[in-house]
């Protein structure tokens, strides 16, 4: 879901907007006024690349729907600082690897390493090499130009990946599928399943994999690790707590879920409900984000939810520019609620079944497990939270074996 901290990303450190806009899309409904602000908006948002060029996110050639999850298709191993702006003594690496969406089939994806100038000590680092975090980030936006790993400061910067590395973890960091690699070799696009906790716990568990056969001797098969993420990283680091239980990856210690994300689309129903609440408008902007998420899983549903007018904006406004968050909120300024999307289209069948699918917690888990929320977040909702945590209990602990598992809340 939407960081928290939207309105606050970090303006770039260089940079001085001189980015124009490669195309004129033809947008009916957003005149010159508003494709100026969209563009702005854009140019600002381009300005926070590393690069813009993407041929690091070219689909490798030796990239084949064949190959397991997990497989390692390039490796950028010291990856040039020049363009971010990384606290001195970190390093940092990029990965092309496989992973697999919801339905298991095999897609490329892209990964950043954030190297400590020097790991932790632990007693046993001979054997295990670097500590490591697994980092889900937070919405960045559904494009090809929303890979957390070509931003100037990974998105996260400091909230994150700057603070675990600089105390000596290595952060392992998926973009997620349809994010910085967007293109089969075929020409079909890889579509970003937004807020589809399950799939992206699987992008998180094929990098950790893919990270380890990059840096065997640093990242060991048997290292430690912990699963961290905000937000829709929340979703997805529970879900990989979930996935945990059925395919385990050596070295786990746990899981850090912060504002995840549980039951989206009953969220947006209530939201229905509750129209004039500051949360309700929240879920309720991010209805095309979330008719892009449910075609990216059902491609038959083709954005069937989107009216004439937010199929323009998202079609003709945001899409050739590649915008993310930032550009994605100004594209549909002026586009009220009722334009926004089509009536109950969360009715549809594909959108129950996404709904299904892409939902994270209230699962056996393999813990510990910490769940953090805040009271006053109006993003991911407390009380959207603390009750797939009290639900635990009574759907799947009690078939839990092993070790009883923990779960935590913290207002
Ligand atoms: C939004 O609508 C108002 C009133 O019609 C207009 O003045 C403003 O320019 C519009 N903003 C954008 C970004 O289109
Ligand atoms: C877009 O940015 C330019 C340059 O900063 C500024 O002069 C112009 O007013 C902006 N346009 C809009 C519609 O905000
Ligand atoms: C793809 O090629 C790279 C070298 O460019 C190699 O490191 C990697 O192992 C190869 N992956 C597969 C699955 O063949
Ligand atoms: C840094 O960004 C500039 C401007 O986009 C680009 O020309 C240059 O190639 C980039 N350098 C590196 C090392 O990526
Ligand atoms: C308003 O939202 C709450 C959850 O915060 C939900 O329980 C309730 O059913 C919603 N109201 C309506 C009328 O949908
Ligand atoms: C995944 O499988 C479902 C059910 O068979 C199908 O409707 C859907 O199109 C598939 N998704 C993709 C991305 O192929
Ligand atoms: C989706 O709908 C558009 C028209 O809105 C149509 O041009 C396109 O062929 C459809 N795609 C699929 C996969 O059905």
């Amino acid at each position: 879901m939407y960081s928290h901290f939207r309105f606050y990303l970090p303006v770039a450190l260089i940079g001085a907007g001189a980015y124009i806009a490669a195309c004129t899309p033809s947008s009916s409904t957003c005149e010159s006024f508003c494709q100026e602000r969209v563009e702005n908006a854009s140019s600002w948002e381009v300005d926070q690349h590393a690069s813009r060029d993407f041929s690091f996110y070219a689909t490798p050639s030796n990239f084949s729907s064949d190959l397991a999850p997990g497989s390692l298709l390039s490796v950028e191993p010291v990856t040039d600082l020049f363009n971010y702006s990384i606290p001195s003594g970190l390093s940092m690496s990029r990965i092309v690897y496989t992973t697999n969406d919801l339905n298991g089939t095999t897609l490329p994806a892209s990964a950043y390493v954030l190297w400590p100038y020097t790991p932790l000590s632990t007693s046993d680092q001979q054997e295990q090499g670097f500590p490591m975090v697994a980092w889900a980030h937070g919405t960045s936006g559904v494009l090809r130009g929303c890979a957390p790993s070509n931003y100037r400061n990974l998105q996260y910067h400091f909230m994150a990946p700057f603070l675990l590395a600089l105390q000596g973890m290595a952060v392992v960091a998926p973009d997620y599928a349809g994010l910085g690699i967007n293109t089969l070799p075929n020409g079909q696009e890889i579509g970003h399943p937004w807020l589809s906790g399950p799939s992206q716990a699987n992008d998180l568990a094929n990098s950790i994999i893919a990270a380890r056969k990059a840096f065997p001797s640093i990242l060991t098969a048997e290292g430690p690790f912990v699963a961290m993420g905000h937000s829709q990283g929340g979703g997805a680091a529970w879900a990989f707590a979930e996935k945990q239980v059925n395919e385990p990856i050596s070295g786990y210690k746990g899981t850090v879920a912060i504002a995840p994300p549980t039951r989206t689309i009953d969220h947006l129903k209530n939201a229905f409900g509750n129209i004039t609440e500051p949360w309700a408008q929240v879920i309720i902007a991010g209805q095309p984000k979330l008719i892009a998420a449910v075609t990216a899983v059902f491609p038959s549903y083709n954005y069937s939810g989107l009216t004439p007018v937010s199929y323009d904006r998202w079609f003709n406004v945001l899409k050739p520019l590649d915008g993310c968050l930032p550009t994605d909120s100004v594209a549909f300024t002026n586009v009220t609620a009722d334009q926004l999307a089509v009536p109950d289209w969360y009715e549809a069948p594909e959108v129950q079944r996404f709904a299904k699918v892409a939902e994270s917690g209230r699962k056996k888990f393999k813990g510990p497990l910490l769940v953090v929320a805040g009271e006053a977040d109006i993003v991911v909702p407390l009380d959207t939270v603390e009750p797939a945590v009290d639900d635990i209990g009574h759907e799947s602990l009690s078939s839990h074996s092993s070790q009883p598992d923990e779960v935590a809340t913290v207002g």
